[in-house]
Order: structure tokens, then sequence, then C-alpha cells
């Protein structure tokens, strides 16, 4: 299928347990909540918002890193990759790379929502009319079956941009990279956008900005519980809080409970202490080494890396460890 609209192919993805989940985690002598569920719609347009705030600099700095190197990044990739982003698009760092990239075979997005697969391959179909739209509704966490391309790839290109991977706790983060070292077979690369370890203060301002954007994107969170699973957070009585945790290089963000409080949730009750948090999210931020090392945990070796004139952000080819160019 090229340019017009592409058919969806679906795996047996495993939908997600909310009800499940927050329970499992409320339920812990520490309460957390994974920070998949952040993402309801109006959660995605606060994140996209928050790409906007002047504090939150990984997206334009990344941004920057693809448009002033993209012929070094074109050249490292090769020809004829056939492109597999994980998650379903980001917008105008796919346009800038299938655009910079030479004769690009096909674009497969991977994610578990039809939806936003949908909208992501909508616009870049119109774009790029030569390259294949293959979108995937599949958990990208899970070994994939990739769809056929109708010209044959030179190699698989990983696009994991964002520091996302930064939401991964290290282990799962290896884990992903294990299974993108087995995506990309042994000819492929992947091109993975990670946040860098720097001062504190521009950390912690990134996460808590001004506006209050990040915190009412935390805090929808409890919003979302009391639509979802008939919970009765009261979200006056809760904070957002982000603190940069320097010894293990990651911003970690909590709920923070007001007062002593009694919520029901799904059905099941739970009690807040005053100050008490319920983790939400990890932002992790890297070094260089830190990051190799962990690649290196999952076959990988870094055999490029891009960064900004500040080095805030690093967008880092990956290749398989120890095989032969
Ligand atoms: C999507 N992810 C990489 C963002 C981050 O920086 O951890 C999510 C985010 N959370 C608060 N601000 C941004």
């Amino acid at each position: 299928m090229s340019g017009g609209d592409a058919a969806i192919a679906t795996e047996s993805a495993v939908a997600d347990d909310f009800a499940g989940d927050v329970v499992r985690g409320l339920s812990q002598p520490v309460k957390r909540i994974p920070s998949k569920y952040l993402y309801d719609a109006r959660g995605s347009e606060l994140f996209e918002a928050i790409c906007e705030q002047p504090e939150y600099y990984p997206t334009r700095t990344e941004l920057a890193i693809l448009d002033d190197h993209r012929h070094a990044i074109a050249a490292a990739v090769g020809s004829r990759p056939l492109v597999l982003e994980y998650g379903s698009g980001s917008g105008i760092k796919t346009r800038l790379l299938l655009d910079a990239l030479d004769d690009p075979v096909a674009y497969v997005p991977v994610e578990i929502s039809a939806s936003a697969l949908d909208e992501s391959v909508a616009d870049l179909a119109v774009r790029f009319p030569d390259v294949e739209m293959l979108p995937l509704c599949a958990d990208f966490t899970r070994p994939l079956r990739l769809p056929v391309a109708a010209r044959e790839p030179a190699s698989v290109l990983v696009f994991f941009p964002g520091s996302t991977l930064g939401n991964f706790a290290t282990d799962d983060a290896v884990a992903l990279l294990t299974v993108m070292r087995g995506e990309i077979g042994d000819a492929g690369a992947a091109l993975v956008g990670i946040d860098l370890q720097k001062d504190r203060a521009t950390v912690e301002a990134a996460y808590n900005d001004a506006a209050g954007v990040t915190a009412a994107f935390t805090l929808n969170l409890l919003a979302r519980m009391n639509r979802e699973l008939d919970a009765d957070f009261d979200p006056a009585r809760f904070h957002h809080r982000a603190r940069y945790n320097a010894l293990a290089g990651r911003i970690e963000t909590h709920i923070v409970s007001d007062a002593d409080q009694r919520v029901s949730v799904a059905g099941r009750r739970f009690d807040f202490g005053a100050g008490e948090g319920v983790l939400v999210e990890y932002s992790c931020k890297y070094s260089h080494q830190g990051f190799a090392d962990m690649a290196a945990r999952a076959g990988l070796a870094v055999t490029q890396s891009w960064t900004d004139g500040d080095e805030r952000f690093a967008l880092q080819l990956l290749r398989p460890r120890g095989v032969p160019a």
C-alpha cells in the first residue's frame, strides 16, 4: 500500500488492565501506578502542551539535533531502510527523519491504540507517497511479526525518540532494548533519543513548569480513575511533586496526598497519609557511559551519537555488538 489509506495489521495485543494495575499498585507498601496510564485523551493533550513549555527542553532540543544532523544520520543508516517506530509516530520528528533518510522503503509505527495509529499515518501517507505505510497494532515491548513491505528493505531502523526509554526502570529498559536488538537483525540499527544528566535546577524546572501544565498532566490521572474506575479522589486534596534523584539519575514524579484521607477505587478502599506519595513516573536521565552500559546488556553498542551544543539531549545510534560491519 502506498500513499492511500493504510490498513492496520493487528497482533494479539493484550489490553491494559487499568483497574487491576491500579488496585495492585495502591496495595503496595510504597504506592505506585504505571506511567502509561497518564495518557488518556486529556493526558495526551496535556503532554503535547508540556512539549511547548519553555522549561521543557527535551522536545525542542531533540528536534534541533535531528535537523542539524540529518545528513550524518541518513549516511549512518544507509539507503532503503524500513523504519519501525515504537509508539504511534511523533509527528514532526517522524517527518524530519523520513525526509532525511535515503529512500525509506516503509514506515511501521507500532502502538496499542488503533485510533492513534490511524491518525499518525494519515498525514504521513500524503507527505511521503513513496513510503509504504504499514501501521501495526501491537505491544512493542514484545517481539513483533513485522509486516512484509512491497519493496525489500536493506535494513530495519528502530526509531524511539523523546527519551521515552527513560520512563522505563533500568531492567525494563534493558528488556526493551533486547527486543529492539531482535527486531533489527544483524544489519539494522536503532536510533534512540535520550535525555542526558545535567544540573538539578534545569531538570526539575522541566517537570515543574511555571504554567502548571505538568502538574495538570500528573493530576489528570485522578480524574481518569474517578471516571473509569468509579473512584472518588478529590484532586484538590492532592498535589504534583517531581524531584530529581541525583543518585538514581532520574526525575521521580509523585501524586502526593495533602491530608490523611480514605479513597475508594474500583470497589476497594485505600488510605493515604498526609504527605504520602503515589509514584506515577520515572524520567531517567543518562550519562553516555551509563547508557552504553545499559545497551551492552541488551547486546547493542552505541556506534554514533549526536547531541546539541549544551549536551542536554542525545540521539544514539545502536547496532548489534560483535557483528562485523
Ligand atoms: C514521554 N516522556 C519521555 C516524558 C518525560 O519527559 O518523561 C513524559 C513527561 N512527563 C512529564 N513531563 C513529560
